[in-house]
């Protein structure tokens, strides 16, 4: 069974992908690794600790990673993210449960190194769905480990354009520089960018069902999803009648791999100029670099969201 490191900025799709490896028979959640981006690192490790406490799950630690992007001092919460994610990051619905304890000693990077070194790549998978700065620090601190960790992360975007300005997906743009030398190492890397995470979507009719379990998870997790459909109604004229799920997508593959179609790419980020923070693919292998990235470009939603309803309902009812 896969070792799950979710590596989160507490968020909305955040909460559902954890959410998603939380119902997962077939994985093991062995630990949570805070980032920033949605909402403050402390935001979002605070988040972390009362949604598991929520879920009944404070036997799994929560780490905290770096809190600002490599190459600065301090880090603001971008006011598109305050309006997608609410200013408390679960669309400004209360976790209705407070955590009675705190996050772990140990930092988020040396427990990565840990896990690493312990685990192996065929046995650990680290899912990052913020920005890519713990593990670029994790691999500038241990670079054994480069070869032996499995990445699934939700970021980039190859086919499409940018969700926060034309060029960029947010995640990426938060610290391009992490993620293009994270794209440039031999690391077994998968990335759930805005070309899948685009074609999945929740629908007010899901989250009914979510309601209509009547307990507290399950209303929490409607309430806070209707508020995201409905903030992506009002913010996105691309609007396609429900939120995009672009975290536990990335959750799910590092399951099940089958969910997507993946094709092998060398891929860089733009770290300067008008278009810093987009992913650039070298489809026709122009650059003779190695094809270090696996991306997806297709996915199969149907199978997807079924399955994402059968574990949130499942962890609803629990
Ligand atoms: C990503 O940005 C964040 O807003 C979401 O949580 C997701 O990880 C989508 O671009
Ligand atoms: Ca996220």
């Amino acid at each position: 069974m896969k070792k799950i490191i979710l590596d989160l900025d507490t968020g909305i799709d955040d909460t559902l992908a954890m959410s998603y490896v939380l119902a997962s028979e077939d994985a093991e959640l062995i630990g949570i690794t805070g980032t920033y981006g949605n909402v403050l690192l402390e935001t979002g490790v605070a988040n972390d600790l009362n949604l598991l406490s929520m879920f009944g799950r404070e036997d799994i630690p929560v780490f905290k990673g770096v809190s600002h992007p490599s190459n600065a001092t301090d880090f603001a919460v971008p006011d598109s993210s305050g309006i997608f994610h609410g200013k408390n990051g679960t669309g400004n619905v209360d976790i209705p449960t407070r955590a009675t304890r705190k996050a772990e000693e140990t930092s988020a990077v040396d427990f990565i190194i840990d896990c690493a070194r312990k685990y192996g790549k065929d046995e650990l998978v680290y899912v990052p769905t913020g920005p890519s700065t713990n593990i670029d620090a994790a691999f500038a601190k241990a670079p054994d480990i480069i070869d032996n960790i499995t990445i699934v992360m939700m970021g980039g975007s190859l086919t499409q354009p940018g969700n926060c300005n034309p060029f960029m997906e947010a995640n990426v743009s938060m610290d391009p520089e992490a993620s293009n030398r994270l794209f440039a190492t031999s690391a077994d890397i998968t990335m759930i960018g805005l070309d899948v995470t685009m074609q999945v979507l929740l629908t007010k009719k899901e989250t009914q069902q979510l309601r209509d379990t009547g307990t507290k998870a399950g209303t929490f997790l409607a309430d806070m999803t209707d508020y995201y459909i409905d903030i992506s109604e009002q913010e996105d004229p691309a609007f396609q009648g429900g939120c995009n799920l672009h975290d536990p997508l990335a959750a799910a593959v590092a399951i099940d791999p089958t969910l997507v179609t993946t094709y092998p790419i060398n891929l860089m980020v733009e770290t300067e100029g008008p278009s810093i923070g987009r992913t650039i693919g070298d489809p026709a292998r122009l650059l003779s670099q190695p094809k270090n990235t696996k991306v997806a470009l297709s996915v199969d939603a149907e199978r997807f969201v079924g399955r994402l309803m059968e574990r949130l309902l499942k962890l609803a009812r629990e």
